[in-house]
């Protein structure tokens, strides 16, 4: 099984009223970690690279390290750039073998958003990729750059038609509240779900995509805090909006946070109960374990995606 596009992965989980799991992988545990929990549950799965995790690990591990899933696993895995900042990163992903990738314009005014975008689907689409654009901006911090919720935006739905019609991009990602990072919310968490249901009205049949939707899961966030962690306030979406987002237009759900947290609480936990341990493998073992179980949480319960491979 080679690499895939998520173009057919999008077009059954539209029909089907579910959503992929997009996870950001950065080293060899936290990939084994969602590739043990997709096999298992027989899932389709997109793995995705960041810029940071392009500068932290070098891509080439990354890709063979996801190369190596496939190999394991036999499942349909789609290798997705996260946050493409600039037509060369993408261009260099697109030359070195992902399947799809994100050209992240939403800083940009609307027509140098248009711009760049269309520059990269037609470099893309030329090789076979498929490519995700965004419009509206959402807060949270993203590599070293912070968009404070100030400076955020949701996406204006009367733009998304002339955008996607002028680009050709595959998939958009909407700003409806949500927000990267562990602190998503003050209070209540509320998301704009009006805003998704009019942009999905005129888009019929188009798949959505969802960043910051880490649930920020409560269970980890204590374990860091009361394994000398200093959280407070961490917040993240609620599962029944996720889930509710899942059965809607949107086909892809962006988790990095969780993965970060459940990871960091572990090896917090397992450090203050084996202080005299310095063998990485004792730690980093129960925190791919944690990875794994929380995976198959979210693909049973928040994606609806098992069984769909
Ligand atoms: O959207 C951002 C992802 O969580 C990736 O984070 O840029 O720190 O790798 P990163
Ligand atoms: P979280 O910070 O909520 O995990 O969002 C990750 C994301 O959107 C990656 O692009
Ligand atoms: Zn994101």
């Amino acid at each position: 099984m080679p690499l895939v596009t998520s173009k057919d992965m999008f077009k059954k989980a539209y029909d089907g009223g579910y959503a992929i799991g997009a996870f950001n992988v950065n080293n060899m545990e936290i990939v084994q970690g969602i590739t043990e929990a997709a096999k298992e549950l027989q899932a389709p799965l997109i793995l995705q690279v960041s810029k940071g995790a392009r500068a932290y690990a070098n891509p080439i591990y990354l890709r063979k390290l996801v190369e190596a899933a496939i190999e394991d696993t036999g499942l349909p895995i789609c290798l997705h750039l996260d946050h493409g900042d600039t037509f060369e990163t993408c261009k260099d992903c697109i030359d070195t073998g992902f399947t799809s990738v994100m050209i992240d314009g939403s800083h940009h005014p609307f027509e140098e958003n248009i711009a760049v975008t269309k520059k990269v689907v037609e470099y893309a689409h030329d090789h076979g990729v498929v490519v995700e654009a965004e419009l509206g901006r959402l807060a949270g911090v993203e590599d070293e750059v912070k968009v404070s919720a100030e400076d955020s935006s949701y996406t204006r739905p009367d733009e998304v038609e002339e955008f996607v019609s002028r680009t050709g991009v595959d998939s958009l990602a909407i700003a409806i509240g949500t927000s990267h990072g562990a602190f998503k919310f003050k209070g209540e968490p509320k998301l704009r779900f009006d805003i998704l249901e009019e942009v999905s009205k005129r888009l019929p049949g188009f798949p959505i995509v969802l960043h910051g939707a880490s649930s920020v899961i409560p269970e980890f966030v204590e374990m860091i805090n009361k394994y000398g962690g200093d959280m407070p306030g961490a917040q993240g979406v609620p599962e029944e909006m996720l889930r509710q987002a899942a059965r809607s237009a949107v086909c892809k759900i962006n988790i990095d946070s969780d993965l970060r947290l459940a990871m960091t609480g572990t090896i917090r936990k397992y450090f203050a109960e084996n202080p005299s341990h310095f063998d990485p493998r004792q730690y980093l073992k129960p925190a791919r374990s944690a990875i794994k179980e929380m995976v198959k949480h979210k693909i049973e319960v928040v994606l609806g995606c098992a069984g769909k491979a």
